[in-house]
């Protein structure tokens, strides 16, 4: 069994990036900078957005953190956006979700400029990713691409089942599973309505899992030899750690690797990939690579 290691393939493309920026300043250009906004203090949003910050700074780039009360109003917010947008400093720049219950996420998604728009989840961006367009792809499924492509896994004419079809993960994986130019396989969604989930799950060469349901997968849902890709990073309890929990996968990892021919771990799988790859999208938007 290959363990994907996506913390020690973030490293090297973090290494990768900072090399790239070293050669734009000493052509005398600009760092690349991303702004983050950050609404109210959810525990797994201020680790993301905190991570988000080392890495920009690992890869040499400038970052700003806006942060709010999770009482700001949808107006205040908008109007940071519009801001955002015509701040010829700022590259590129993402609003952590979830928004409190009271803003519409997809109202702020949409105020987003496209050409700024580092996340991908602005429907122009979304549409052109679903037909081959450049464009900001969102940085989940591109680092599970990169992840495939480095560890040599053949995708093209594949069985690729996703589990899951939440707009972040499930939808634009399946979409770029599916597409010539990046995975070329067949491919398969599955959720909570799909009949035969287990049979389904079976006949995949490559298992992607982001449903956020802890240990999902067990091991009699694997095809002996498998590709298993764990999305999952729910927070359970866990009183032997000083946090009070720890991340948990949607594959039951103990098991899973006694079937699988390759799987990522939780931590230290995809989540790291995540943030490189928004890293390498803010890179992109400073280099005005898909937008002018
Ligand atoms: N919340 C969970 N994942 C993400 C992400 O990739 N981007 C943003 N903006 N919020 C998130």
């Amino acid at each position: 069994m290959t363990l994907i290691d996506g913390k020690a393939t973030a490293a090297t493309i973090k290494e990768e990036i900072a090399a790239r920026v070293a050669e734009i300043v000493e052509a005398g250009g600009k760092r690349p900078h991303l702004a983050a906004i950050l609404v109210g203090h959810d525990g797994g949003s201020e680790t993301y957005v905190k991570n988000k910050v080392l890495a920009c700074k690992a890869c040499g780039f400038e970052s700003t953190l806006i942060r709010y009360e999770d009482t700001v109003s949808e107006a205040e917010l908008l109007q940071r956006v519009q801001q955002l947008n015509s701040d010829a400093e700022i590259d590129g720049f993402i609003v952590q979700l979830p928004l409190p219950r009271h803003i519409s996420e997809q109202r702020i998604i949409e105020a987003i400029d496209h050409r700024k728009d580092v996340d991908g989840f602005h429907p122009v961006n979304v549409g052109r990713m679903a037909i081959g367009l450049p464009c900001y792809v969102s940085a989940t499924p591109l680092g599970i691409l990169e992840l495939l492509r480095r560890y040599h896994i053949e995708t093209r004419g594949k069985r690729c089942v996703v589990l899951g079809r939440s707009n972040i993960v499930g939808k634009p994986m399946a979409s770029l599973m599916m597409q010539k130019q990046y995975g070329d396989s067949t491919v398969t969604v599955l959720h909570s309505r799909s009949q035969d989930l287990k049979e389904e799950c079976r006949r995949a060469d490559i298992l992607i899992a982001a449903i956020g349901h802890p240990g999902f997968v067990t091991a009699d849902m694997v095809k002996p030899g498998a590709v298993v890709i764990d999305v999952g990073t729910t927070r359970v309890a866990d009183t032997t750690r000083q946090s009070g929990f720890r991340l948990s996968g949607d594959v039951d990892f103990d098991n899973v690797k006694n079937v699988a021919g390759a799987l990522t771990p939780v931590p230290g799988g995809v989540g790291p990939m995540t943030i490189c790859m928004l890293m390498l999208n803010t890179l992109a938007a400073a280099e005005k690579r898909y937008y002018s």
